[in-house]
């Protein structure tokens, strides 16, 4: 997994609970690695689970919804770094189309070596969208925040519906409603 990922995680956890709870987290969880990510580097996957479960263990936070809201700290990032992916798309649901068939495809030209997610996406009518995420890494609620996210950047409005297709979240099936 890239170390953006990781740098970000670790700034995220800084900004919510301060670096007194990064210098626990790195120094008790073990990490291959030995824990000093650089953005530019490549780390285990296992290591950002490691991470998460520390910070869920420390803060009594659920999982789930510490991996939803590094997504949505994460769409910020990509936001700020990756303007290009925004420029001339007019909705939320043609960004959101445009990860499996344009970002991620560039990311992955960038990268060699960044593991990313299958998207499969299909409108079922005018104000719906079905997103259908499969990776090995099961990190559908990182998905999860990262639609929410991309809704709000285009002020839409939207019900975001979820549900696994597959054992321990290797396939999950989102339809994201305009309300
Ligand atoms: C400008 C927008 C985006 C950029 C630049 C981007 C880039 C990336 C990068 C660099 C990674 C890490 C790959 C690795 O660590 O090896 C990643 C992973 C991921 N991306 Fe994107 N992404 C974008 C938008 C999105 C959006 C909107 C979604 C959700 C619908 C999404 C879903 C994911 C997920 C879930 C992963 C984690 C890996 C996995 O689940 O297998 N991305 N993306």
């Amino acid at each position: 997994m890239k170390g953006i990922v990781f740098t970000e995680f670790i700034e995220m956890v800084e900004q919510k609970f301060g670096y007194e709870m990064v210098d626990e987290l790195l120094t008790e969880t073990d990490l291959p690695s030995g824990g000093a990510y650089t953005s530019i580097g490549t780390y285990s996957h296992h290591e950002i689970v490691s991470l998460v479960v520390g910070l869920s263990q420390k803060t009594n936070l659920p999982l789930p919804s510490l991996l939803y809201t590094f997504g949505q700290h994460l769409f910020q990032t990509f936001e700020k770094g990756y303007g290009q992916f925004f420029e001339g798309v007019p909705n939320a649901f043609t960004f959101l189309e445009s990860i499996e068939r344009y970002i991620h495809v560039e990311v992955k030209k960038l990268y060699p070596d960044a593991e990313l997610p299958r998207f499969q996406t299909k409108r079922l009518d005018e104000n719906s969208l079905e997103m259908i995420y499969q990776s090995e890494r099961s990190m559908g609620d990182l998905a999860h925040g990262l639609i929410a996210s991309s809704l709000e950047h285009f002020n839409e409005k939207a019900e975001i519906y979820r549900e696994s297709l597959a054992e321990g979240g290797k396939i999950e099936r989102f339809v994201i409603t305009r309300i």
